[in-house]
């Protein structure tokens, strides 16, 4: 019996040990954006907070500029186990929902206080569950801030737009707002615009000012429309399984180092829309049209047929909640 016990301790010891020197949970977090971005500045407080709390517990490891997957990839790496968050553009997910495309849709928001309501409200928390039976779990809502348009030439009214190449995410509702106003769309990576935008491949592209300035696209663009006619913001995303098979402890503290990262990158977008525009504007690269209200409703005349065309596949209740946030 005491041989017993004392086997028993020891085994037990021996558990405990092992716990103790158990492998900390590694969390791959890959993105597509630089690093002095909202979402490259969420990434790493992400970091700094989440390994703060969880000493030896956790380890997170950031990947920028798509080092570790580009847009394309980074869900399917999701599902497979080999990336545990990511945060791609809302205009990214057309594989798993087509709710989300609502968010794409020309001229909806007026602003960003417009989008924080919806995003908050109910039909935008439901959002964040809307692809939980695909294994993609949505833990916020991240803001980088309202689209510019970019191209080789001047583009004050539509019909500048008319014949040019523009590169667009891969989004529907993107093609056929392009194609409301004769461009051609192309749906390339992230990680190709420069290159295209550089080689004329392509004549314009649609981006926050962040990510027009941090990926230089204003050396390559003679001209850039401030047009705010839609929307990059960001579903910070996991998988189902990884996420669901953490202590809820863990999981607990995850998401609130999470929420809090996230503050602070909605802080960074928000001062970037000035602060990164002014940077565009102070190196004379790249000319920024400013619209007049005449100018602007000629664009909004001709790209929001496009939200008939996608009202049934998105959900007229969605896009509803949506305009309704602008009050
Ligand atoms: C884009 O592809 O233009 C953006 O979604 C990149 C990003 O993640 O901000």
């Amino acid at each position: 019996m005491r041989l017993f016990i004392g086997a028993a301790v020891a085994a037990g010891v021996m558990l405990a040990g092992f716990v103790a020197q158990a492998e900390p949970i590694k969390i791959k977090f890959s993105h597509v954006v630089a690093e002095n971005t909202p979402k490259g500045q969420m990434a790493l407080k992400f970091k700094e907070l989440a390994e703060a709390r969880l000493p030896g517990k956790v380890v997170v490891e950031v990947f920028p500029n798509s080092q570790l997957f580009g847009d394309g990839k980074v869900l399917e790496a999701m599902l497979l186990g080999d990336v545990q968050i990511a945060a791609p553009s809302l205009s990214k997910f057309n594989k798993y929902t087509k709710k989300l495309q609502v968010f794409d849709l020309p001229f909806l928001f007026k602003d960003m206080d417009a989008v924080e309501k919806f995003q908050n409200g109910p039909k935008g928390q439901e959002l964040l569950n809307s692809m939980e039976k695909k294994g993609l779990i949505g833990l916020g809502y991240l803001h980088n801030g309202l689209k510019q348009l970019s191209a080789s030439r001047e583009l004050r009214s539509p019909v500048d737009a008319d014949g040019l190449k523009f590169r667009i995410q891969t989004s529907d509702v993107l093609a056929a707002q392009f194609e409301a106003v004769g461009a051609t769309p192309l749906k390339k990576p992230f990680s190709e615009v420069f290159l295209l935008l550089q080689t004329k491949a392509i004549d314009g592209q649609e981006n926050t000012w962040s990510n027009i300035y941090s990926k230089k696209f204003f050396e390559v663009q003679d001209h850039i429309t401030a047009s705010n006619h839609g929307l990059i913001d960001y579903l910070v995303v996991t998988s189902a399984e990884f996420w669901q098979g953490l202590e809820d402890d863990t999981r607990k503290v995850l998401k609130a180092s999470m929420d809090e990262a996230i503050a602070h990158g909605n802080k960074i977008a928000a001062e970037k829309v000035n602060s990164d525009r002014k940077r565009i504007a102070d190196s004379g690269r790249s000319k920024i049209l400013d619209l007049s209200a005449a100018d602007r409703a000629k664009w909004v005349e001709a790209m929001k047929p496009v939200w008939a065309k996608f009202s049934d596949e998105i959900g007229q209740d969605l896009i509803d909640a949506a305009v309704a946030s602008n009050n």
